[in-house]
């Protein structure tokens, strides 16, 4: 293993313009013409900004989309399996080329995130997208659904970013790739396994890491925070739960906290290789894949996420995924397990829907310790009786 593992690609990217430069390309941004950009694409700016998203130096061009969108491969063969890209409203892309520079300008806040050139502008096929990233058209699914509700016509080209969206929440747990990079060097830790959640951290979450962590330096728990579906728990209300399980049941020197401010595809198996992707540009050396990964209804086989992996030669990805089985406390073992470790009936094993577990959650209720540990139980029940938490 390499002191420090590389970034996809092979170099961090880093797009943010500095000083005087920064000041040349606010000068040139004001007499651009603009392109609004909604919150999603501000923070996939953001990420592409810090080097998130190494090797992309800005949003897709139609040949690099083409080949992401067929073959999960950049044009130049590293592998890409998420389109990143930058929708334009069709009447406005006609009064527009390649070959012209635009500023991305934030359609809410109105404030200038970036300068583009504009190297491509092009049409996507919505229903081959989603067929390929989503493996259904279907409205119903959460990522179709957004794919559908933004304009097919694409601006791909590099872009240099001018300002970051502050972070209003969580201000603390920001840390950029180059950061957290530096971040396990300090802790001497040259083996580190990423964790990607959308939820609250469950004891099945608990037992997967803990087990990986047996056998690497460090667990980096990654939980995203960028835009969800609204029946997922808040990432405010998430962030309290992550704390109070950390400061209980972890040691602190084995765990780095910081959140993913990335949007939530759930493609399944396409999103699990971006997941692991994105987490080797924070630096880690190992990524946990369990249970239907960025999966959502049953539009994915439960290991799908983990077979895709397969489909590449192990150094084009430059991750070591770990890989985990649907786990569960059995109350004939006592302790969690999976059927790689457990002989006992499925009568045995304790599982809970996500409906159940926020049904019990409304009402005031604990699910068992088993499921989730208490601490987490009372932040989540105080949380999700909150007003302006969304119920479902
Ligand atoms: S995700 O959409 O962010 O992947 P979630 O937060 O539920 O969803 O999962 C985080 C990670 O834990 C994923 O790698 C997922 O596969 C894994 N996971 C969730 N529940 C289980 C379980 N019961 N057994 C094994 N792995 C699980």
């Amino acid at each position: 293993m390499p002191e420090t593992i590389k970034a996809h690609g092979g170099t961090l990217v880093n797009r943010l313009a500095e000083g005087p430069e920064r000041q040349h390309l606010l000068d040139e941004a004001s007499e651009l013409p603009v392109i609004p950009i909604d919150s999603w694409t501000i923070s996939d700016l953001d990420l592409i900004a810090v080097g998130g998203f190494s090797p992309l130096t800005g949003f897709l061009n139609e040949a690099d989309y083409r080949s992401v969108v067929e073959r999960m491969r950049l044009e130049n063969g590293l592998v890409w399996s998420i389109p990143v890209t930058l929708p334009v409203d069709p009447l406005q892309a006609k009064r527009l080329k390649p070959g012209d520079r635009v500023a991305l300008q934030g359609a809410e806040d109105r404030v200038i995130y970036a300068v583009m050139e504009l190297t491509s502008l092009y049409t996507a096929d919505h229903a081959n997208e989603a067929e390929k990233v989503f493996k259904t058209t279907d409205d119903a699914h959460p990522g179709v659904k957004k794919l559908r509700s933004r304009s097919s016509v694409y601006a791909g080209g590099p872009v240099w970013v001018l300002n970051r969206k502050q972070p209003d929440r969580f201000g603390e747990f920001y840390q950029d790739p180059a950061e957290t990079r530096r971040i396990f060097e300090e802790k001497g830790w040259k083996t580190i396994v990423g964790f990607q959640t959308r939820n609250p951290v469950h004891r099945a979450h608990e037992y997967i890491q803990k087990s990986a962590l047996e056998i690497v330096d460090g667990l980096f728990l990654n939980p995203l925070v960028g835009e969800t579906k609204s029946d997922d728990i808040p990432a405010d209300v998430r962030m309290r739960s992550y704390l109070v399980l950390l400061e209980n049941y972890y040691p602190s020197n084995r765990v780095q906290l910081s959140v993913f401010p990335a949007a939530m595809r759930y493609a399944g198996p396409r999103e699990a290789i971006f997941h692991a992707l994105v987490r080797k540009n924070y630096g880690c050396t190992h990524f946990i894949v369990g249970r239907d990964h960025a999966g959502v209804g049953d539009y994915y086989g439960t290991y799908e996420a983990q077979e895709i992996f397969r489909e590449f030669p192990p150094e084009d990805i430059g991750i070591t995924p770990l890989f985990f089985e649907h786990s569960f406390y059995c109350t004939a073992c006592g302790n969690m397990a999976s059927s790689k470790t457990c002989p006992h009936d499925k009568s045995r094993h304790m599982t809970l829907s996500g409906t159940k577990v926020r049904a019990l959650l409304r009402s005031g209720e604990c699910p068992p310790p088993e499921f989730t540990r208490p601490e987490v139980a009372r932040v989540l029940i105080e949380g999700i009786q909150e007003p302006e938490v969304p119920v479902v």
